[in-house]
């Protein structure tokens, strides 16, 4: 299947397909079937990150694939292990090499470090600079808090393209969306379709009696519903799976609209929790992001 789907314009001009597709927990060596999978479907954006440990899996599938670089949208994200000027630059480096590419479409810092927020700053220069020499096209952030975003932004230049944040109807984050769209920061949705919480054994949107009754209406799925009701309301998404069937029925998405009664619904299932705490200390986790 090839789809044009449309895109966001992003504030360095910069475009940004509608839906992307999330590696989050895919094992390296799946990695790269997912994403030629993805390929083949259509999507043209990935969204991987330092810390998941996959970005060799997106680039084996790039190069496997027949598709020239410039009609792949790459993201990564750098881990906070990796903060600070000099840090950030080498991160982009190891990142880099890891797909395989000269230059990432979009970079982004994984979470803020309250403990260390002047090492965040100095990461974000470091992304800045990266920018101004062409070695990315776009810069961001993740997990970023009105508070962290304002902070930022007071002591920094270029404005976030984007915040990805957790966003499905259970967590809907609505002041910070109105935040970031207040900046112009264009909103991506991790877990579109409630993922963490299934990881976490939490109670998943999919099963949703609001959202299965939308479905049937449409003749859709409940993943495709909290898919579509996230593109009428100005986010992207990013959702991941491993399965083929899967991977190509998250994209399915173009062809249905749903009714503003049926959006007003949606936005009432919020419980109002997000999984990701803002206070972790990342030193205590020990990660390390390896050298390419
Ligand atoms: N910035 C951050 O801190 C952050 C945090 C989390 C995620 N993310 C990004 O956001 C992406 C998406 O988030 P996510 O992976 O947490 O969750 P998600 O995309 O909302 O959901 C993924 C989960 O749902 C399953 N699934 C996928 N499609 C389905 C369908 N149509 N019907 C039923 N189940 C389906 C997947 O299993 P199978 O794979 O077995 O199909 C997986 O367990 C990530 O991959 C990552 O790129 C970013």
């Amino acid at each position: 299947m090839t789809t044009t789907q449309p895109h966001f314009t992003l504030n360095s001009g910069v475009e940004l397909p509608h839906v992307g597709f999330g590696v989050f927990q895919t094992p390296q060596d799946e990695t790269a079937d997912a994403v030629q999978t993805a390929f083949e479907v259509g999507y043209r954006h990935i969204d991987t990150a330092a810390v998941y440990g996959n970005e060799e899996g997106v680039g084996d599938a790039l190069r496997r694939s027949e598709l020239a670089r410039s009609d792949v949208f790459l993201e990564t994200k750098i881990w906070v292990v990796d903060y600070g000027y000099e840090q950030t630059l080498h991160a982009f480096d190891k990142s880099a090499a890891k797909l395989g590419v000269d230059q990432i479409d979009l970079l982004i810092l994984h979470q803020a470090d309250p403990q260390a927020f002047d090492r965040t700053i100095q990461a974000y220069k470091a992304l800045e600079a990266l920018l101004a020499d062409g070695r990315v096209r776009a810069i961001g952030v993740s997990n970023f808090l009105p508070v962290r975003l304002e902070r930022l932004m007071h002591e920094t230049d270029i404005v976030p393209a984007v915040n990805q944040i957790e966003v499905h109807p259970y967590t809907q984050q609505r002041e910070l969306q109105a935040f970031n769209r207040e900046h112009g920061i264009l909103t991506q949705a991790w877990s579109p379709i409630g993922g963490l919480r299934t990881y976490n054994g939490g109670d998943t949107p999919l099963a949703n009696d609001t959202l299965v009754a939308i479905a049937q209406a449409h003749g859709k799925t409940p993943a495709q519903v909290m898919l579509r009701w996230h593109l009428q309301e100005g986010r992207q998404v990013i959702p991941k799976s491993v399965r083929p069937a899967r991977i190509a029925e998250n994209f399915d998405v173009f062809d249905f609209e749903l009714s503003p009664e049926e959006i007003a619904r949606i936005d009432e299932l919020e419980q109002g929790m997000t999984m990701v705490p803002d206070d972790v200390d990342f030193d205590a986790l020990g990660i390390e992001i390896p050298e390419s």
